[in-house]
């Protein structure tokens, strides 16, 4: 069940890391329903553009939603400016489909940049499944990093990387990942979401060890409910669309390289909007 709703109050709205903000609004329905995996479409403002977060934390007995992301334009701008008991315009959700796991054994949650924050849901998923849960959190550097303890809480064991070495292991995710591989043949699964380069590093590797991994992709979408083809996908040569048969998929069977370049589509529009809306809210 798709649940749209009007003026949604907003809980709290933090800063977690730079550029990263924590949104918790009210919304029993979708608190009720979600799923690991699955995502809202929301807005802002009515002059906002409508954009899908995954839902990082749902609690059905507070009715409340939490969603992180990271500032990118125009929309996520006017999202980090929302204050406690504002209204958000329009949220719909829950939307896509529910992650699926296997039925025990070992599993590997990989997860980087705002990716940290949408691996939790997995992590805590498969905890709950009494999966036996590694997870490898990955950032640039260590003022993108966020909820270190919830996710080394949630999970057997933990690996942190950041590219230039200020927090954990330096060097990406793909370090720790083929050491786990190299070391146990019993890896049922692994996970990964994050930006689409190191999805698509992670399905290199993991092809390379026979291990079914799954992605989360996260293509332009616009309505969110399989009408526009906006957020087209190319899985084993098929086009699919990710806001209803994904936005998980098979990584082995992703065109990364098609996802990539349909990412940069509207960057002209992008930038034009933010300044626009920007040079707006100066006046
Ligand atoms: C299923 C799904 C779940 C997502 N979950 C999260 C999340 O939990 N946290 C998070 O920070 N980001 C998430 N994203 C990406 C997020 O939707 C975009 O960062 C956001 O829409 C950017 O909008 P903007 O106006 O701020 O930036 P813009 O300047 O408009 O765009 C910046 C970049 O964001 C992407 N983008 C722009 N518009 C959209 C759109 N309508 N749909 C998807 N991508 C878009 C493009 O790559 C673009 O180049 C998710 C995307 C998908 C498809
Ligand atoms: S967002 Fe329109 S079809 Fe998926």
């Amino acid at each position: 069940m798709v649940n749209k709703i009007s003026s949604i109050e907003v809980l709290s709205n933090e800063r977690l890391a730079a550029d990263v903000f924590c949104l918790m609004f009210y919304a029993p329905h979708i608190a009720f329903a979600a799923r690991a995996g699955q995502f809202v479409m929301l807005m802002a403002y009515d002059k906002s553009e409508r954009i899908p977060l995954t839902i990082a934390e749902s609690d059905a007995a507070a009715g409340s939603v939490t969603v992180v992301f990271k500032v990118m334009g125009r929309s996520t701008s006017d999202l980090s400016l929302m204050k406690k008991g504002e209204s958000l315009f329009y949220v719909a959700g829950p939307l896509g489909k529910a992650t699926e796991f296997p039925a025990s054994g070992r599993a590997i949650a990989v997860g980087g940049g705002i990716g940290l924050a949408l691996i939790l849901p997995v992590i805590k998923e498969m905890r709950d499944k009494g999966l036996s849960v590694t997870t490898i959190a990955g950032v640039r550097e260590k003022k993108f990093l966020f909820w270190e303890d919830k996710l080394s809480s949630g999970s057997e064991k933990f690996y942190l990387t950041s590219d230039d070495g200020s927090c954990g292991g330096k060097g990406f995710v793909t370090g720790p990942l083929r050491r786990e591989l190299d070391a146990s043949n019993d890896i049922k699964a692994v996970y990964a979401v994050g930006p689409v380069i190191m999805m698509k590093t992670v399905a290199d590797l993991t092809r390379e060890y026979g291990v079914k991994t799954i992605v989360s992709l996260n293509p332009i979408m616009v309505d969110g409910t399989g009408m526009c083809g906006s957020c087209r996908v190319k899985v084993s040569g098929k086009v699919r669309f990710a806001c209803v048969d994904g936005p998980d998929f098979d990584a082995h069977e992703v065109d990364f390289d098609e996802l990539l370049s349909r990412l940069t589509l509207y960057n002209d529009k992008e930038k034009e909007a933010f300044e626009a809306a920007h040079k707006c809210r100066c006046l």
